[in-house]
C-alpha cells in the first residue's frame, strides 16, 4: 500500500487551472520533495491530499483511505505544517504544544507525546517561553512540533525552512531524516534546491503540471536535453549579455559567481563562447562542461514550451 496517491487530481479556481491532472504515489517512509515556481501548485496540491480542499476531479488516498470520502480517517493519519502555520504567540511552547494534541488525543496521550515532542525537538529549555518571544528558527521549529505531536503517519510540510537561518534548516532536515527512518512518510515542499537533493525523489510541478517525477541523481542524470558549460569570468554581467546574444545558444543563467550556458553540445561551443568572450574584450577563466544541477534541471523545464 502506498502512503500518499493522487489518481488525475485537477482543482480549479473559476478560470485558474491551479492543480492539472497530476497524479503520483508515494511510499511509506519517503522524503518526497515537492518543487516548483510560485503558483506552480504546490500549496493547492498539498490542501487537496489533506482533504482540506475538494478537487474538481480526480482522487487521493492516504494509507488506503480517500482523502474526500473517508476523511474521518484519513485527519488522524495527517499532519499539515501550512505555509503560515498558526501558532499562538500569546501561549508559550508547551501550551502550543498541549493544545494541538488535544485536538486529536485523550489527555494522558497528549501529555505523553507534548512530552515527547519537547525532548526530541530539544525544547527542555524553552518549554515556559512563550512563542512569541522565539527567534524563526525556533518558531518553525515548534511549528513542525505542533503538525506532528499527535504522532501522525503522513506529513506535509509547506516550506517549512523558508527564511530560517541554514543551521536551523539543517537541525530540521535531519530531524525529517529521523521520522523517516521511523517509517512516517513527509511530503515537503521548499524553494531550496539544495534540499531537493537531500530528498529521496522529487517532483517538479510547474503551471499546475507534473514536468518530472524521479531520485534527484536520475532527474539529473536523464537530462539529455542540452548540456551545460560552466564559464567563470570577473565581468558577469558583460559576459552574460554577449554569450546570450550568440547563435545556438539555449540559455544563460547566473549561479553566483559562474555562469552556466546550455548548449547542444559542450565541445562545440566551448571555443566559441571563449572566441567570442575574447573578442569583446572580457575575460574568461573557467569554462567546462559540467552535470546539470536539479536547477538547471527545473529552469529548463520552466522554460521549455510545454512541461
Ligand atoms: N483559494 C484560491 N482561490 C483562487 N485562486 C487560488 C486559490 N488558491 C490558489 N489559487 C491560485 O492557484 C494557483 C496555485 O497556487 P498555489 O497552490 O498556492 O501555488 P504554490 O503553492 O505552488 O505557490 C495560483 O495561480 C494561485 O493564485
Ligand atoms: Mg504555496
Amino acid at each position: 500500500m502506498n502512503a500518499i496517491e493522487a489518481d488525475r487530481l485537477v482543482k480549479r479556481f473559476g478560470n485558474v487551472v491551479a492543480v492539472d491532472d497530476v497524479s503520483f504515489q508515494i511510499q511509506k517512509g519517503e522524503i518526497f520533495g515537492f518543487l516548483g515556481p510560485n503558483g506552480a501548485g504546490k500549496s493547492t496540491t498539498i490542501r487537496m491530499l489533506c482533504g482540506i480542499l475538494l478537487p474538481t476531479s480526480g482522487s487521493a488516498t492516504i494509507m488506503g483511505f480517500d482523502v474526500t470520502r473517508e476523511i474521518d480517517r484519513v485527519k488522524p493519519l495527517v499532519g499539515y505544517m501550512s505555509q503560515s502555520f498558526g501558532l499562538y504567540s500569546d501561549l508559550t511552547v508547551e501550551e502550543n504544544l498541549w493544545f494541538y494534541s488535544r485536538l486529536y488525543l485523550e489527555a494522558g496521550t497528549a501529555r505523553e507525546k507534548t512530552r515527547e515532542v519537547i525532548a526530541s525537538l530539544g525544547f527542555e529549555s524553552y518549554r515556559k517561553s512563550l512563542a512569541a518571544q522565539l527567534s524563526g528558527g525556533w518558531r518553525q521549529r515548534l511549528a513542525l512540533g505542533c503538525a506532528i505531536v499527535h504522532d501522525p503517519e503522513v506529513i506535509f510540510l509547506d516550506e517549512p525552512t523558508a527564511g530560517i537561518d541554514p543551521v536551523s534548516r539543517r537541525t530540521m532536515w535531519d530531524y525529517f531524516y529521523g521520522m523517516a527512518e521511523k517509517g512516517k512518510t513527509l511530503f515537503v515542499t521548499t524553494h531550496y534546491m539544495e534540499e531537493a537533493e537531500r530528498c529521496h525523489r522529487i517532483g517538479f510541478i510547474w503551471k499546475g503540471r507534473l514536468a518530472a517525477l524521479d531520485s534527484p541523481y536520475r532527474i539529473r542524470s536523464e537530462f539529455r536535453a542540452h548540456e551545460i558549460v560552466t564559464v567563470r569570468t570577473g565581468q558577469l554581467n558583460e559576459a552574460f549579455r554577449r554569450i546570450r546574444q550568440l547563435p545556438g545558444i539555449i540559455d544563460v543563467n547566473i549561479y553566483g559567481e559562474d555562469l552556466h550556458v546550455a548548449v547542444p553540445r559542450a565541445d562545440e561551443a566551448i571555443p566559441r563562447l571563449r572566441a567570442a568572450m575574447e573578442e569583446a574584450g572580457i575575460s574568461v577563466g573557467r569554462i567546462e562542461r559540467i552535470q546539470p544541477s536539479i536547477e538547471d534541471v527545473f529552469v529548463s523545464l520552466s522554460k521549455s514550451e510545454k512541461p
